[in-house]
């Protein structure tokens, strides 16, 4: 199997870890070498000290970019969380790949505010953090984004089969059965997506 990156990119409390996680799981169970890269792991050693200004930023996004090309010529699955707010990184970080799936999980910052998982958002809004991203700081929506999930609609469940359904009309990862009620529609959602995006 060929290796290629899976880029999970939203706002914090948007779902990035979560569905990384169980995709992760998903793509175990099939046998598939995977590796996780998660913003706040990463920030943790191999981007420590690394502030949040647009800067740092794209110096850590680079940096996790680049370790997630060599991981993918290498025959892994590398999937990346990370809020990834700049849209000109993105794409830079796309181009270095041969091949990227990206996934945009969408949700109203409303929602976000009231799931706040870490309790970032209320810290932010209090004026405790700064250059927080959907508060302080911008995030530039994704225009070509392979997957777009509202995360605000979609249960984690149907969101993990949204992705791996992508991945398997592709041809990425090894077909397996679909968990959850997966209906006719969600697959004619898909194809669209794809077809549109040249990939079928
Ligand atoms: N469709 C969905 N997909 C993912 N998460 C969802 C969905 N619906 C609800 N959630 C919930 O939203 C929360 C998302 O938290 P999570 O830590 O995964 O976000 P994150 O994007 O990694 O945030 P951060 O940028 O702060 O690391 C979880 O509590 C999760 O259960
Ligand atoms: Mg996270």
């Amino acid at each position: 199997m060929k290796g290629f990156t899976l880029w999970f990119t939203g706002l914090p409390c948007s779902g990035k870890t979560t569905l990384a996680r169980e995709v992760e799981g998903i793509m175990l169970e099939r046998g598939v070498r995977v590796e996780v890269l998660d913003g706040d792991e990463i920030r943790e050693n191999l981007s420590k000290g690394l502030t949040f200004s647009r800067e740092d930023r794209n110096t850590n996004i680079r940096r996790i970019g680049w370790v997630s090309k060599l991981l993918a010529r290498n025959g892994v699955v590398c999937i990346v969380a990370a809020v990834s707010p700049y849209r000109d990184i993105r794409r830079e970080v796309r181009e270095w790949h041969e091949r990227f799936i990206q996934v945009y999980l969408r949700a109203p910052l409303e929602v976000l505010k009231k799931r706040d998982v870490k309790g970032m958002y209320k810290k932010a809004m209090a004026g405790e953090i700064k250059n927080f991203t959907g508060i302080s700081d911008p995030y530039e929506e994704p225009e070509n984004a392979e997957v777009v999930i509202d995360t605000d609609l979609d249960t984690v469940e149907i969101s993990v089969d949204r992705v791996i359904r992508t991945l398997e009309m592709i041809d990425y990862i090894p077909h397996g059965e679909t968990v959850g009620d997966y209906s006719e529609e969600e697959e004619a959602k898909i194809k669209a997506r794809l077809k549109d995006l040249g990939y079928i």
